[in-house]
């Protein structure tokens, strides 16, 4: 049986593929420090510690023995990157590298990283690839666009195998952000509380919307890739604000009354992915529509919420 440790696996998109590689018969090893995550979003099946990444000591004695990392931990909220980027260049790149470290010294030799779409910041075309621009617009971006630098030179310096998997727009059940920033699950939020729903630009811009089952998924079909990879994660269509508010809206069977906010600074209007790079090395595609996955996180929202 493979040993995967799976740092952040307290939070939104590492619990669901903890849960995943549980399900597919993995030994799961979670590393978090409850910063951002929940302890009751691991999957009872995995071995839990809590503690920094950038706790040498600890992170030495999980990665004993292991035979990949996932990492998901890492601080993701895009504001608090502009308002502290020494911060997040501390634990998206100094703690990072406490971890690659510590793979170094325990013989641990692949690792698949949590990109992001912001590395591109304003693309120069839709759908985007992976070998496009990359300026990103945020400190957050930044540290991504860099970790993935470090990966590379990890591999051809010492012969860590890596995928770094740059996800465009995440949805589904967990998403439990501190604080909410990311507009699926406030709306919904919103919406099944009786509030007023907020959105931007009327609801023009186009995004690609990935179920995070699919994100999970993608992170199981690239564990056994050898070399260094760096791959768009994304449903590989764009759809409008607008369209995902009306879909909540008819799942929810509510009216709520909707307040445009205007224009928002540093949103670029339209982000789409070309995914056709990880379908031909690996065959991932999406197999969630944007009415099941929102389906099964309303009915999460739901039950959470107990409405
Ligand atoms: N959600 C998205 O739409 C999205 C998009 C692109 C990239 N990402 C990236 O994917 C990863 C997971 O995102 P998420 O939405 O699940 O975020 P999340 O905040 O829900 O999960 C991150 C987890 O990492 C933990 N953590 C943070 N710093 C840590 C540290 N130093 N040591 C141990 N644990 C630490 C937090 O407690 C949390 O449980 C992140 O790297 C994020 O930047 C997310």
């Amino acid at each position: 049986m493979k040993i995967i440790v799976v740092t952040g696996g307290a939070g939104f998109i590492g619990s669901n593929t903890v849960e995943l590689l549980c399900d597919l018969g993995f030994h799961v090893r979670v590393i978090d420090d409850l910063s951002f995550g929940y302890r009751d979003f691991v999957d009872p099946r995995a071995e839990f510690t809590q503690a920094s990444i950038g706790d040498r000591e600890k992170v030495l004695k999980i990665l004993n023995g292991a035979d990949a990392v996932i990492h998901f931990a890492a601080s993701s909220i895009i504001k608090f990157s502009i308002e502290n980027p020494a911060f997040y260049i501390q634990n998206n790149i100094l703690n990072g590298t406490v971890l690659l470290e510590a793979m170094r010294e325990t013989g641990v030799k692949k690792i698949i990283f949590s990109s992001s779409a912001s590395v591109y910041g304003e693309p120069d075309r839709v759908p985007i690839q992976e070998g496009d621009s990359k300026r990103p617009l945020q400190p957050y971006g930044a540290t991504k666009l860099a970790f993935e630098a470090i990966l590379s030179a990890y591999y051809n310096s010492y012969g860590i195998e890596s995928v770094s998997l740059r996800y465009f727009n995440a949805y589904g059940p967990r998403d439990e952000q501190k604080p909410a920033t990311r507009a699926v699950p406030m709306w919904i939020k919103e919406i099944l509380s009786g509030e007023t729903v907020k959105t931007y630009w009327k609801g023009s811009q186009r995004r690609d919307y990935v179920f995070v089952k699919d994100i999970a998924k993608a992170h199981v079909d690239v564990l056994d890739l050898k070399g260094c990879h760096v791959f768009n994660i994304g449903s590989g269509e764009g759809v409008l604000m607008k369209d995902i508010l009306s879909e909540i809206i008819s799942l929810t069977g509510k009216s709520p009354t909707v307040e445009d906010q205007g224009e928002r600074m540093g949103d670029p209007k339209i982000l789409v992915a070309d995914i056709s790079s990880i379908k031909k090395a690996v065959g991932w595609q999406p197999k969630f529509n944007l009415h099941d996955g929102l389906l099964e996180t309303v009915s999460y929202y739901k039950k959470r919420l107990n409405l």
